[in-house]
């Protein structure tokens, strides 16, 4: 099958978190599968960009209402990344060092869109479907099957994976003329909440829905920011999906990123190294387990709870471990943590920014991974880290729920608790802490998490049977 993928993120060509991981593994695995599977993204200003040699495959003319514009879809030479990728070049646009955050995000966005449209109407053999992901590809099931201009792409199946439901991208009715034109009664099936709704339109125009993990999608028909009566009516074309993590690149074997590579064998004497490296570089107590978190700063996170959970477990169980934090995000969050800085008694720390080699190195020193989520789609965080023999400590909700057992289970090797509160955490930090201090339990532990299959295989399959059900 021909697969194309829209996505506004790939790695290692522009990531802002687990979409683009997953963008940048699964098209590389249903390629293995014997697939040929493609990827189209807007054109950043990235270092992916200037450090790789690129073909022009099509030029085009189109516009978004008044604005009428020239673009260009260029092609990576050799396939580096173990799948076609194709970037969509529009001057002045998309060309950008940051992927989101611009006032004109919806013009970016939106021109993108269409150009993606607009590119597959010129192929002589058309894709065998449109994979889109998260609202910033949401228009073009739409425009696929109601704009007049793109008629020829309406049979062509299209599946829209939803990493995220909080963000929807809505825009205003005024904004609708940025679309290609089409018949005004088929508003409807752009409109939620009286705007546009690019995430919804896509819910409703979309021949399948998959979500990133099977509790996330039983969670979206009670709390799905708005959209919730949404869920429930269109539940006969939803599936979950659970993701998988790209092995090749989350392998604490052959990992690049860190200095001191290991293996289930060499784990203990290999993560000591690694856990050393960080203690020396952050001012931490190497002899105390060490908790880290890396992630978005935001509230989904439960990245608010952060420093009282430092402050109180300090305070309750004692200064018996360190903390390490890695990330971004809401400001008062960020200062909250920087502010703490200077109470540090060898044992606390923070690197407000984004890091990849940092993550790794912090999967691969830490010996728990704090994940108190509020919303967790599915989380690639916590798989990595069990990869990594790192002990997750994860609120029970979407994907951590369908990935995390409790150690109090048969076979179990995670933290699991029930509340984004601070209390909760800190109860979690503490059974972490005693959990640390029984040697042979925690041993077995990491090594039982370590040899979890969290591989793509499982799940290419899933999304092949779906398309196949399309055709
Ligand atoms: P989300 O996509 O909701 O942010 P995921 O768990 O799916 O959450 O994926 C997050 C990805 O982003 C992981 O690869 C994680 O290591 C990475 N990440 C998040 N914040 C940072 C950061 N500040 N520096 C480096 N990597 C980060
Ligand atoms: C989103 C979700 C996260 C998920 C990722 C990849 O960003 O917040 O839970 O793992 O997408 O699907």
């Amino acid at each position: 099958m021909e697969i194309l993928h829209v996505s506004a993120e790939c790695y290692p060509v522009a990531k802002a978190g687990g979409l683009g991981d997953v963008v940048g593994a699964l098209p590389k695995y249903q390629q293995d599968a014997g697939h040929q599977a493609k990827v189209v993204m807007p054109m950043y200003r990235t270092k992916f960009l200037y450090n790789n040699d690129f073909d022009v495959v099509h030029k085009g003319y189109t516009n978004i209402g008044d604005y009428f514009f020239d673009y260009t879809i260029i092609k990576e030479k050799t396939n580096k990344l173990g799948f076609g990728l194709y970037l969509v070049d529009i001057n002045g646009l998309l060309d950008r060092e940051k992927i989101y955050g611009y006032d004109d995000d919806v013009q970016r966005f939106t021109a993108f869109q269409v150009c993606v449209v607009d590119w597959i109407a010129s192929w002589q053999f058309k894709p065998d479907v449109v994979h889109v992901h998260d609202y910033h590809a949401g228009l073009i099931p739409f425009m696929m099957q109601h704009c007049y201009r793109y008629n020829a792409l309406a049979s062509i199946p299209t599946v829209l994976t939803i990493h995220n439901a909080q963000y929807q991208g809505w825009m205003t009715w005024e904004q609708s003329t940025l679309l290609p034109p089409y018949d005004d009664w088929k508003r409807g099936m752009l409109e939620w909440g009286n705007s546009i709704n690019p995430l919804a339109s896509a819910i409703k125009c979309a021949s399948k829905v998959t979500t990133v993990s099977n509790s996330y999608l039983d969670e979206l028909k009670y709390m799905s920011n708005g959209l919730e009566a949404l869920f429930e009516y269109e539940k006969g074309k939803c599936v979950g999906i659970l993701n998988g993590i790209d092995t090749q690149v989350w392998n604490p074997e052959t990992d690049t990123y860190i200095k001191h590579d290991f293996s289930l064998a060499t784990v203990e004497e290999g993560k000591a190294k690694n856990k050393a490296q960080l203690c020396e570089t952050f001012g931490l107590d190497v002899n105390k387990p060490l908790f880290v978190f890396i992630g978005r700063l935001v509230g989904e996170k439960a990245a608010d709870l952060l420093p009282n959970v430092i402050g109180d477990s300090f305070y309750y169980i004692g200064r018996r471990m360190n903390f390490l934090i890695l990330g971004s995000g809401e400001p008062d969050v960020e200062a909250r943590l920087n502010g703490m800085m200077p109470l540090s008694q060898n044992d606390y720390s923070c690197y407000i920014g984004y890091n990849e080699g940092l993550s790794h190195l912090m999967y691969a020193g830490a010996d728990f991974l704090l994940m108190p989520s509020r919303v967790e789609p599915c989380g690639l965080n916590q798989m990595y880290s069990m990869r990594y023999g790192t002990v997750p400590l994860v609120r029970n909700t979407g994907g951590l729920r369908d990935t995390v057992k409790d150690i109090a289970e048969e076979n179990g090797y995670g933290l699991v608790f029930n509340n984004a509160s601070v209390g909760d955490v800190c109860n979690a930090v503490w059974r972490a802490c005693d959990l640390y201090s029984d040697k042979s339990l925690f041993t077995k532990a990491r090594a039982q998490m370590m040899q979890l299959d969290f591989s793509w295989e499982t799940s290419v399959q899933q999304y092949l049977a779906l398309y196949q059900s399309l055709r």
